[in-house]
């Protein structure tokens, strides 16, 4: 028997899972970091964190599995995409990443489309300027961090740290490098022109690698901190996006999905190059060699439940513990019992700005319509319903571009929630399915070493045979008449705030 391991360097915490060549869990392990958030509207991570994590999973996962290392053919990356991790000569991390959701960039952005120009920048890099991407990243720091980028050798996305961590190797894929606004998205590769028009040296970047390529084997000190053998291979892997598709099956055309971790996602296979003209959505390069895919994204999706509960729910955190329960679990119960629409309750999740459908990163979240009878229940209900919202402006963008997005398939944490899913079916309105394994992005990235080190022939033979559909939730039409009456409202407050917004965050407090 061969095994794989797929890492997924998350946002709140990073998950190894060591899978059989059928893709059964053997072992898994998780460990969280802190998000620092030193401004409003700014999100860093430390890398160090991210590679202690990493270390401690795989040790975890190689001694709780017993299985024989040699065994273990190779390991998949996948992870928060667009952070900025910078290192020095040395090889030291030079500053924190400043991470995905982080809003600071709104200058720089203007600063690339001059440089670049807005079309071009839309025909090389698939997509207009955004703060959430790493271009935007690199020219604050030279900016206003001038000493730090002097000292910078080396640029490289949060999973890449972990491979140069693991292999030695500076090295990424094209799902993820699509993520840096660098990549020539139609051709696969750098991009000489924007790089030279920002002024950006070529050799501070990885080599690109298609999304199964072996990139390197572990050395030899990993091999002593973890237990792996020194022969285990580390295949380029993926973005936690397009490695979601594959443990998701979403390889062909017509499939999407919606991923709830702490960003939300809806995502299309697209086998052909297809652009939002006016950029409310991504394209990139998918883990599929040759493909692409599209997608929208929402800041703060699980990030909106997980900042109401850590913040109002205390309470229910020290019910979970004592119970040993998930407190997602006791708060999905109290959702069940309020009505659709929240007792005329609406969330707008701009926690941390838009990206889709707005780019917008000045809005910030309301609770619309409060009232002396609302209860924790009701803002609850209200929080996964407006998270909804904004998925639902996902999906009718990715429709209008002509995905035929028929039944949708859901993971990450929210997708965990039955009632999450319902509410989806009914704004969506249409089925809503999960898998028979929750890992996705894990499942995504081991199916990748899998396609790597030649336990499958390819990334769409693997997921016809290993991924297998499970609980379904079925549209409710008189709730999808609802829905839609709440979603124009929804998209009207948007539109009435949007110079409120900009007049708070240019306030002078
Ligand atoms: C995608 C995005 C997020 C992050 C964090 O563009 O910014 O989904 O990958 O998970």
């Amino acid at each position: 028997m061969k095994y794989l391991i797929g890492i997924d360097i998350g946002t709140s915490a990073t998950k190894t899972v060591l899978f059989d060549e059928k893709c059964n869990i053997v072992s898994s392990a998780s460990r969280e970091y802190p998000l620092y958030q030193p401004h409003n509207g700014w999100a860093e991570q430390k890398p160090e964190d991210w590679y202690f994590a990493v270390i401690d999973t795989l040790k975890a996962v190689v001694e709780k599995s017993g299985v024989n290392s040699a065994d273990i053919c190779g390991i998949g990356l996948s992870g928060q995409m667009h952070g900025l991790v910078m290192l020095d000569e040395s090889n030291e991390v030079i500053r924190p990443s400043i991470i995905w959701c982080d809003q600071r960039t709104a200058a720089e952005c203007e600063e690339i489309t001059e440089l670049v120009g807005a079309e071009r920048l839309m025909e090389i890099t698939a997509n207009p300027a955004l703060t959430g991407f790493t271009a935007s990243k690199i020219l604050w720091v030279r900016n206003n961090e001038p000493e730090n980028y002097k000292r910078c050798r080396h640029i490289l996305l949060p999973k890449d740290y972990i491979r140069y961590k693991l292999t030695g190797e500076y090295a990424t894929d094209v799902s993820d490098a699509s993520g840096m606004q660098l990549l020539d998205i139609p051709n696969r590769c750098w991009s000489d022109e924007v790089l030279e028009r920002l002024g950006i040296d070529k050799s501070y970047l990885g080599k690109v690698y298609e999304s199964p390529e072996i990139t390197g084997y572990i050395t030899r000190e990993i091999s002593e901190l973890t237990g792996l053998s020194v022969n285990t291979a580390v295949v380029a892997g993926a973005g936690d996006n397009a490695a979601a598709a594959i443990g998701t099956g979403i390889v062909k055309d017509g499939k999407a999905f919606t991923t709830i971790g702490t960003s939300g996602v809806v995502y299309a296979h697209t086998s052909h190059l297809s652009i939002d003209k006016k950029g409310r959505v991504h394209t990139f390069c998918c883990a599929v060699p040759d493909c692409w895919h599209i997608m929208g994204v929402t800041q703060a999706a699980g990030l909106s439940l997980k900042w109401f509960k850590d913040n109002f729910c205390l309470d229910y955190i020290e019910k979970a513990e004592k119970l040993n329960r998930d407190v997602y679990d006791i708060i999905n119960e109290d959702i069940a019992k309020v009505p659709l629409g929240s007792n005329r309750l609406i969330y707008l999740p701009y926690l941390m700005g838009e990206r889709t459908p707005h780019l917008d990163a000045d809005c910030r979240g309301v609770f619309f319509g409060l009232s002396g009878i609302h209860t924790r229940a009701d803002v609850l209900r209200a929080v996964m319903e407006g998270v909804s919202f904004s998925l639902t402006d996902c999906k009718d963008i990715l429709t209008e571009m002509g995905a035929d997005i028929k039944e949708m398939m859901v993971c990450g944490g929210g997708g965990a929630s039955p009632v999450w899913r319902q509410i989806l079916a009914d704004m969506y309105n249409c089925s809503v399915k999960t898998i028979d394994q929750k890992e996705g992005p894990a499942l995504g990235a081991a199916i990748l070493a899998g396609v790597g080190t030649g336990v499958f022939k390819s990334v769409e033979a693997a997921c016809d045979s290993l991924i297998h559909e499970k609980d379904i939730a079925l549209p409710n039409i008189s709730n999808n008449i609802k829905y839609t009456e709440l979603h124009k409202l929804y998209q009207q407050l948007y539109t009435s705030l949007k110079g409120d917004f900009k007049a708070l965050s240019r306030l002078d407090l």
